[in-house]
């Protein structure tokens, strides 16, 4: 299947040698075909050029394109789209005066999520899982990591990455599994807390391992959850079992989070809302991928991710949504690109390289994922008539998407 793409007002992130990521003053520069074309065969790009350079040749279908932009799917390197339920009550709690932290301590939280998800069964937990999955890869996700942590029990966690991997068999995209049974302590290991490292050591890595549910491993290393000595415990016991490091760190406090990711060879560091300048300091010369998560600053009034400091510091940066039923109940990759823009100062250019080729790198994907090089996947989105890209975070508020293409095919149209 030959699938042609004409008149493309602006043809996004073509990358002719592709990058595995894009750092600091670089982030700055995206590549843009305007007037192109771009042809598909199978699920893989196989040209793109100028319109005036197209060749002659048979097709099974063409777009035209005219007036619209072409760029690759968002990727979305950092979600627990797997969860059972809501938390709207606590939602409204956070208006009413109560904090994330104090919600929290009363038992709600991550803890509140993991009791409603230990008492539904795998086929309900799978059914609301990929109407998730669905809705976000209309919003033009085409790749994404989805993280466990809503168990925290070793049949909870394994119940919850075998949803995942079916999320993986049933869907086009690529789904990376991440283990993060350190979500937070629960409620019976209360006054044991290394009972349950313990039993993430011992038992849930093992487990998950045998099974090969998962690539990469998490830790909420934070104040109230888990400590750098518990993390760095966990991650060496993950990476025994070639789980690489991914984690979150520096949401409320920071304390040491960034240094223990970096030692651990990270893939990526996530959150990043308090940075001290150690830790900025910490990140560079690194291969690990520092992710800002802007929706989750908007839905919780805590600090954004200070991007301009970090970029201007030489630093890559990451994008991702962290939709989960707590911090973040929303998977719209286009809200977060313009969240970037608007209020951490990203230009255009940078917010769309942070969610193309960045998220690809911190999730393993940049050799086939996040840029329009030859060969890679044929996961793109297709804007309706737009005036040129920086429309697309500028006008906010609405879906700018006229079909999402997954694997060469249109799989979603507005
Ligand atoms: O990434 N910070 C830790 N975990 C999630 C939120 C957890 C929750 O509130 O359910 C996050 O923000
Ligand atoms: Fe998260």
């Amino acid at each position: 299947m030959k699938v042609l793409i004409t008149n493309i007002r602006q043809l996004l992130q073509v990358r002719d040698n592709p990058v595995e990521k894009v750092s600091g003053s670089d982030m700055k520069s995206l590549p843009v075909l305007e007037n192109a074309f771009l042809l598909i065969e199978g699920d893989r790009i196989a040209d793109y050029g100028k319109m005036e350079d197209l060749p002659d040749m048979e097709t099974d279908k063409v777009i035209d394109a005219t007036g619209k932009v072409v760029l690759p799917a968002w990727c979305d390197s950092h979600t627990h789209i797997v969860y059972a339920g809501n938390r709207e009550q606590e939602f409204v709690d956070r208006i009413n005066g109560l904090t994330y932290e104090e919600i929290a301590n009363r038992g709600g939280g991550i803890l509140n999520s993991a009791k409603k998800l230990q008492d539904t069964p795998e086929e309900d937990l799978y059914e609301q899982s990929a109407k998730r999955l669905e809705e976000v890869i209309a919003l033009g996700t085409g790749a994404v990591e989805i993280k466990s942590g809503y168990g925290l029990t070793p049949d909870a966690e394994l119940k919850m990455l075998r949803v995942v991997k079916k999320l993986k068999e049933n869907y086009g995209i690529p789904v990376k599994a991440t283990f993060l049974g350190a979500h937070a302590i629960p409620e019976a290991y209360k006054s044991d807390r290394k009972g349950y490292t313990d039993l993430i050591i011992n038992t849930m890595i093992p487990a998950v391992a045998q099974e090969g549910l998962a690539e990469y491993v998490d830790v909420f290393c934070e104040k109230g959850y888990f400590t750098t000595e518990e993390t760095e415990n966990i991650l060496e016991a993950g990476k025994a079992f070639g789980l690489i490091p991914k984690i979150h760190v520096n949401q409320f406090h920071a304390i040491g989070g960034v240094q223990t990711g970096v030692k651990y060879n990270a893939l990526s560091v996530d959150h990043l809302e308090v940075m001290r300048d150690e830790d900025i300091e910490a990140l560079k010369g690194s291969d690990t991928m520092p992710v800002a998560l802007p929706s989750c600053s908007y839905f919780l009034s805590i600090p954004y991710t200070p991007a301009r400091q970090m970029i201007d510091a030489g630093l890559p940066l990451a994008l991702a949504t962290d939709y989960n039923p707590g911090s973040t109940p929303s998977g719209n990759m286009n809200f977060v690109v313009a969240t970037a823009c608007i209020k951490m100062k990203m230009t255009p250019e940078e917010a769309i390289n942070a969610a193309t080729i960045n998220g690809a790198y911190a999730m393993g994907l940049a050799a086939t994922h996040g840029s329009i090089s030859k060969d890679k996947k044929a996961n793109l989105i297709i804007t309706k008539k737009v005036p040129g890209y920086a429309y697309l975070p500028y006008a906010f508020g609405s879906n700018h998407i006229e079909h999402v293409m997954i694997n060469g095919k249109v799989c979603h149209t507005n």
